[in-house]
């Protein structure tokens, strides 16, 4: 009825029949339109499903485990704070440090892995590490040595006044890296895990120095 113009030369005097023609192929097209969508939207919704049944299937046959690091050995030779000089730090110290894949699928690329030596919150150390490739069920040792010196911040050197005189001082030492993992043909992007270890080392003197041996220390592991 909004449209009588275009219908009157058609059908010439009648009113009722010009509806339908116009009303029909409008409709059909609507839902000829509407059916394509709703179809490719379900072809894609089962892909996705499809999709994440395949990951997951691929998840719990490799079913990967965390990464097990360990502190095995640590030696402070050198750790000495001048207040006179700037809080100055003269350091030395070296780690072995146990890396192992418990994983009996996947390899571990290392393509990148830096080692941070800090006290109390003031980053002293820094060391990039060799890259490596590590199988199945390998373990790997990394073996930081940090040696050099720095300036303490913060509340760094009160905290070595206080552990110099009770004779050990607490050291975090944090590694950070990029990885791929790998399970047969697949090759995962690179992902970050980081390691974090606390180690507390006896004060530097000639009479400490392997006197006690050392503990191993489990390393906290995220991704
Ligand atoms: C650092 O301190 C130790 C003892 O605490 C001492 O034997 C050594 O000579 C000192 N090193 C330096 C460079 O001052
Ligand atoms: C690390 O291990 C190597 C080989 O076993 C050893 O020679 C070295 O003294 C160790 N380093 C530390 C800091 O214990
Ligand atoms: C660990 O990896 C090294 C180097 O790739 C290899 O020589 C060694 O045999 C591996 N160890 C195990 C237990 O697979
Ligand atoms: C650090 O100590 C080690 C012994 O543990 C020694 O071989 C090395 O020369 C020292 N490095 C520095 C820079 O003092």
């Amino acid at each position: 009825m909004a449209d009588p113009k275009p219908s009157a030369p058609l059908n010439g005097a009648y009113y009722g029949p010009p509806i339908p023609p116009y009303a029909i192929p409008r409709r059909r097209r609507h839902s000829c339109c509407g059916g394509l969508l709703s179809s490719l939207l379900k072809l894609i919704v089962t892909i996705v499903i499809v999709l994440g049944i395949a990951a997951l299937v691929l998840w719990l046959i490799f079913r990967p485990n965390k990464i097990k690091v360990y502190v095995e050995d640590a030696t402070l030779t050198q750790f000495n704070l001048t207040n006179s000089n700037n809080n100055m730090l003269l350091y030395n110290l070296s780690l072995n440090v146990s890396v192992r894949n418990p994983n009996k699928k996947i390899g571990i690329y290392y393509d990148y892995i830096e080692s941070l030596a800090i006290y109390d919150d003031s980053r002293f150390g820094f060391q990039i590490l060799p890259t490596f490739y590590q199988g199945h069920k390998n373990t790997t040792i990394l073996s930081p040595v940090f040696a050099s010196q720095n300036i303490l911040l913060g509340d760094a050197p009160a905290t070595y006044a206080r552990e110099k005189t009770e004779g050990f001082y607490n050291i975090e030492v944090k590694f950070y890296m990029s990885v791929r993992l790998k399970a047969g043909i697949f090759k995962t992007h690179h992902i970050k895990p980081k390691f974090d270890c606390n180690v507390r080392l006896p004060a530097p003197s000639a009479s400490s120095l392997k006197t006690t041996p050392f503990e191993r220390v489990k390393c906290d592991v995220d991704y």
